[in-house]
């Protein structure tokens, strides 16, 4: 697809891969739309990329996600281009019960359901494009999971089906679904396995996963798995049981 000229809109491109992705758009040609929950982290992005426009938002709600899609089509006409990258990872020990999945922000909603949702809310207007697409940010995760994370390893795996049946669906519009699917990237996100490892970087740097993104655009390559994550999507096929042990022991 053309990598130049488009509207588009990141989910959580404040920060980390989201915020990558939004300087290749910038530097590209694009106008770029990025929102999270943080304002402070808006502002920061902002006075790094002046002409983008930020949107406080919490993709989490259905009426965050409305209010988003509302915003977002009255003030950019043009939106031909969604990320699905806003996401949160937790350590989830089922043995203690409801209260610790309780205790925690809902995954599932905040990777998934808006993920779902604002690609309901967009192909609409998509289909009116000449070309548009939509972008979802899964993990490598997806296809051979880590067991202390199992609610975010799950939500992945389901972007990743979800992204295979829309591009089907989708297959005689003008509407794209690129997935793309990241390594281990040293990100916000991430900082709780550091932390546990007692590591002050791990993985390879948000930039990376943002110029293989844009390569993929240029290429129409649909499934984008960046390093690492080539071997996990391998070994999900033909060494499923030895890789997880391996991740998992
Ligand atoms: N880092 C990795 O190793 C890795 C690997 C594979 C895939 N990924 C995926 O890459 C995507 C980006 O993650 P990242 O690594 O760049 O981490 P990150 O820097 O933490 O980015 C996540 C972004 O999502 C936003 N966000 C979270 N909850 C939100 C909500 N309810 N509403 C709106 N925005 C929300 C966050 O901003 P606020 O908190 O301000 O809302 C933040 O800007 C995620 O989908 C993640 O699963 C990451």
């Amino acid at each position: 697809m053309n990598i130049s000229g488009n509207t588009v809109l990141i989910t959580g491109g404040a920060t980390g891969i989201g915020l990558s992705i939004a300087e290749e758009f910038v530097k590209s040609g694009n106008e770029v739309i990025i929102c999270g929950r943080r304002e402070e982290k808006l502002k920061e992005a902002k006075a790094k990329l002046p002409q983008i426009a930020t949107r406080v938002c919490d993709v989490s709600s259905m009426k965050g996600r409305e209010e988003l899609f509302d915003w977002v089509i009255s003030k950019f006409k043009n939106i031909n281009v969604l990320v699905n990258n806003a996401g949160v990872q937790r350590m989830i020990d089922f043995k203690k019960g409801i209260d610790e999945l309780a205790r925690h922000e809902n995954e599932v909603d905040i990777n998934f359901t808006s993920t779902i949702q604002l690609s309901a809310y967009f192909i609409p207007l998509f289909m009116q494009r000449k070309e548009s697409a939509i972008i979802n940010i899964s993990s490598g995760l997806a296809f051979i999971p880590l067991a202390m994370m199992p609610v975010y390893c799950a939500t992945k795996a389901a972007v990743h089906s979800f992204s295979v049946s829309l591009r089907h669906q989708l297959k005689n519009t003008p509407v794209k679904v690129f997935e793309v699917i990241p390594p281990t990237v040293d990100t916000e996100l991430d900082k709780g396995t550091r932390a546990q490892r007692n590591m002050a970087y791990r993985g390879i740097p948000p930039s990376d996963v943002a110029v293989a993104t844009m390569k993929a655009l240029a290429s129409d390559e649909y499934e984008c798995a960046v390093e690492q994550a080539k071997i996990l999507m391998e070994a999900s096929r033909f060494n499923f049981a030895e890789q997880f042990g391996r991740m998992n022991h």
